[in-house]
């Protein structure tokens, strides 16, 4: 009895262990380099606190890895505009649409 007792808190510690991790925010912010835009600073928290998964970006989208490292995505900010990346949400329907308001994205500094 002991034994299935222990099994059955040890089944469960890994269950909650797994879920954790499936569940878990993204780490750091993703710094993306705009140039004369100055940066654009992705938060998964954020996202993460606006109801979106790691399946909803990942892989499909983005790649999962740092900008400017290799296999990570390739994107302008014209493919942004043509509905790519970013612009698959960010496109006044499901997120706030790239024309309006630069700064929402970007920080000049
Ligand atoms: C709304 C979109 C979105 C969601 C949701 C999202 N990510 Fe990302 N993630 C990105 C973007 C954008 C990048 C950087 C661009 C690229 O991957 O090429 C990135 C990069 C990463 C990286 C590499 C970062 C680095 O500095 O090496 C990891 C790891 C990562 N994401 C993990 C996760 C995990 C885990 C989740 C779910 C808990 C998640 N992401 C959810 C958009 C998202
Ligand atoms: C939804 C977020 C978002 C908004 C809003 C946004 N941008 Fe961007 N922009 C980005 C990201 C991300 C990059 C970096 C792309 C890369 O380097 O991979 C970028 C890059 C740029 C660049 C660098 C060169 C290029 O073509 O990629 C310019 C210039 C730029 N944006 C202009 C603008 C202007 C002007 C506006 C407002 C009308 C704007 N952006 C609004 C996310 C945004
Ligand atoms: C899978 C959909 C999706 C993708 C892809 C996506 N976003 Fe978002 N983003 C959202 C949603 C949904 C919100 C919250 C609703 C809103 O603010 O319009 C949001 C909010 C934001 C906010 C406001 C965060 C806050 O709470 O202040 C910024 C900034 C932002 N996104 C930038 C980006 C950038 C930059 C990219 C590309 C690197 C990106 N997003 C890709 C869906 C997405």
């Amino acid at each position: 009895m002991k034994k299935i007792i222990a099994i059955t808190v040890f089944v469960a510690a890994i269950a909650i262990v797994a879920g954790g991790v499936m569940a878990a925010p993204p780490g750091d912010d993703v710094t993306f380099d705009a140039g004369t835009m100055g940066h654009v600073t992705f938060s998964g928290m954020d996202h993460f606190n606006a109801g979106l998964r790691c399946g909803d970006c990942h892989t499909k989208i983005f790649p999962m890895k740092a900008p400017g490292t290799p296999g990570a995505a390739k994107f302008t900010m014209d493919d942004i505009f043509a509905g790519k990346y970013c612009g698959e949400c960010h496109n006044g329907k499901r997120a706030f649409a790239p024309f309006d308001d630069c700064s929402k994205c970007h920080d000049k500094g």
